[in-house]
């Protein structure tokens, strides 16, 4: 069955849209706009989302795993979604965890998973996905960290509506894919492409900040560090990830 795709020029936020539409959805539904008037990061932070220069992607998927799974999925789509910009010619492109996308040590898209649903039972998860392709640099905005644009990883950029196309159809599989195999089935592929792997980071975790060596992540997806006193796996949504 063909999922639904919904064009809006202008929107607050595509994740709002599709989780204001829970339960009439198909898995795979999408969402794209043009521009988001309250595009929204991790945390209640805000998705800078300026008109026609970017991507704005919602997608809905219903895991029937339930939310225990939803971790494991996060970095399945930043594996997805730099596979995909890579099948276009983009180069360099890497993840970081737990999902983010980038591109020269700076910021190429932004990953956002929201979910409903009743622990115990299917989870309903709303994924979105903020793509720069030749952001100009917006006078007035401080986006506070560093960001680059995907005109930076390739030669010739791809037409907009193949690259809608690609992230959609490699989403859709990926995430069956994750259902059918689980994470074990991309450690390697997330490997390959992590941004830190073997380089010097820290991580901060509300108020507390721990140094060491990024070493890949386990098949939990936890985010595997290492220090003088060994290796530790870190997990949860409340962690940043940052080089030193
Ligand atoms: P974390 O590492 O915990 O994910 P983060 O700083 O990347 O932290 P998020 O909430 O994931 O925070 O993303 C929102 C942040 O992304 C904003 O606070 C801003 O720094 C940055 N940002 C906002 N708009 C853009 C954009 N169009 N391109 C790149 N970065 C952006
Ligand atoms: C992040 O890095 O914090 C995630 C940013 C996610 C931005 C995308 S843009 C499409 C979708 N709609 C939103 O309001 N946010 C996500």
């Amino acid at each position: 069955k063909c999922a639904n795709l919904d064009v809006i020029p202008v929107i607050d936020s595509t994740n709002q849209y599709l989780l204001d539409r829970v339960g009439t959805l198909p898995s795979g539904a999408t969402c794209l706009a043009e521009y988001q008037q309250a595009g929204r990061g991790r945390r209640g932070r805000q998705w800078l989302s300026p008109f026609g220069s970017n991507l704005y992607l919602s997608m809905y998927w219903r895991l029937d795993a339930g939310m225990a799974a939803a971790m494991g999925l996060s970095l399945v789509v930043g594996v997805a979604i730099a596979e995909a910009l890579e099948s276009l010619g983009a180069e360099g492109v890497r993840v970081k965890w737990p999902n983010d996308i980038y591109l020269d040590d700076k910021k190429l898209a932004g990953i956002l998973i929201e979910m409903t649903g009743q622990a115990g039972d299917a989870a309903h998860l709303v994924i979105g996905m903020g793509l720069n392709i030749k952001m100009p640099e917006l006078e007035g905005a401080d986006i506070g960290q560093a960001w680059t644009n995907l005109s930076q990883a390739c030669d010739s950029l791809p037409e907009r509506n193949t690259l809608a196309a690609t992230l959609i159809k490699q989403l859709q599989q990926t995430l069956a894919q994750y259902e059918a195999i689980g994470l074990e089935g991309f450690i390697e592929r997330w490997n390959r492409l992590d941004n830190f792997l073997d380089r010097p980071v820290k991580l901060l975790i509300g108020e507390r900040v721990v140094e060491g060596i990024a070493r890949g992540i386990n098949g939990q997806g936890a985010l595997l560090l290492e220090t003088d006193e060994g290796i530790t796996p870190y997990i949860g949504g409340e962690i940043s990830l940052r080089g030193c």
